[in-house]
């Protein structure tokens, strides 16, 4: 049996196992997935006994994304560039591992599946953590025209603006990015809107916004909010009701994890559109 991990301090919250062992189930693979709660001083120690055990992979979650990395053998440029890796496997052959960051790739399937084309997109990006660091890289790659990101500390977009100059550069092309406050939001002027903040997050914040109103949104803009819990947050309520159409979080969450199911086993979870509606239903019944 192969025992496949997901890390984090907290652990106790993360719905990867039910999406893991569902792939698992379905494709009846020999393999199992845990939870494990390892405080951020034992990463490294983790890593060690992993490298050196009969296990092949692990997720990473909060807040061990950028810990991992100086002790893992390569990291893939996109987790360099966004600075943290949620996905680590094991070569079979040489035992190297390598990290990954599935919420890059996760985000632009989501956008395909629902028929939200990226490319020559403009979009605006609320928030300026770890989560908007992958949505931002993943609408760079996936061609968009322009990104405008908003952040109730400027400061912290500095982050996202170095990695897509840097990355811009290297590919040889512009692309505009812009810094600015919360304050100034405008929901108007743009293709995709996403709320990548923390705000409206959990159980009785259902009626906080990050921003003061969607005045303005273009009726065929497509908002996307990276919170899941709980499913329709202030954000996606009032764009649903002005028309739009309007995602939350749950298949970034879905999609992350297919793709690093692939990059370890290769099954092909994340072209299997039935095992990704069974899963959806899944995690939808356990939070009803
Ligand atoms: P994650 O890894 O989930 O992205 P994070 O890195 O802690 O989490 O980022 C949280 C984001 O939500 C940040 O953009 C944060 O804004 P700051 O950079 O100003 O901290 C944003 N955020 C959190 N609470 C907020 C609040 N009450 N109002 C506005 N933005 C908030």
């Amino acid at each position: 049996m192969d025992k496949y991990f997901v890390i984090g301090c907290p652990v106790g919250h993360s719905v990867s196992p039910q999406i893991h062992n569902t792939i698992f189930k379905h494709y009846n693979a020999h393999a199992k997935y845990f939870k494990k709660r390892v405080e951020p001083r034992d990463v490294e120690a983790f890593v060690e006994e992993f490298k050196n055990n009969d296990c092949y992979g692990f997720n990473v979650t909060v807040p061990h994304k950028k810990t991992v990395m100086p002790f893992l053998d390569g990291i893939s440029s996109e987790a360099r560039e966004v600075n943290a890796v949620n996905t680590v496997v094991k070569k079979r052959d040489s035992g190297l591992t390598f990290g990954y960051n599935t919420d890059i790739k996760g985000f632009a399937l989501q956008a395909k599946r629902a028929g939200c084309s990226l490319k020559g997109a403009h979009v605006k990006l609320i928030g300026a953590g770890g989560a908007a660091r992958a949505i931002a890289y993943s609408v760079y790659r996936e061609g968009a025209a322009s990104l405008t990101v908003y952040n109730r500390t400027v400061e912290n977009i500095k982050i996202i603006t170095h990695m897509l100059r840097h990355v811009a550069y290297d590919d040889g092309v512009k692309f505009p990015v812009t810094m600015m406050s919360l304050d100034e939001f405008d929901a108007g002027d743009c293709d995709v809107l996403i709320n990548a903040t923390s705000v409206g997050l959990g159980i009785g914040h259902e009626e906080e916004m990050p921003v003061k109103s969607l005045e303005g949104l273009k009726p065929d803009t497509v908002v996307f909010d990276i919170i899941y819990e709980p499913s329709e947050t202030r954000f996606l309520r009032e764009a649903r009701q002005r028309g739009n159409a309007a995602h939350n979080g749950l298949d970034m969450l879905i999609y992350q994890g297919v793709i690093a199911n692939d990059i370890w086993c290769g099954l092909g979870a994340a072209d299997n559109i039935e095992l990704i509606d069974k899963i959806r239903k899944e995690l939808t019944a356990k939070w009803q």
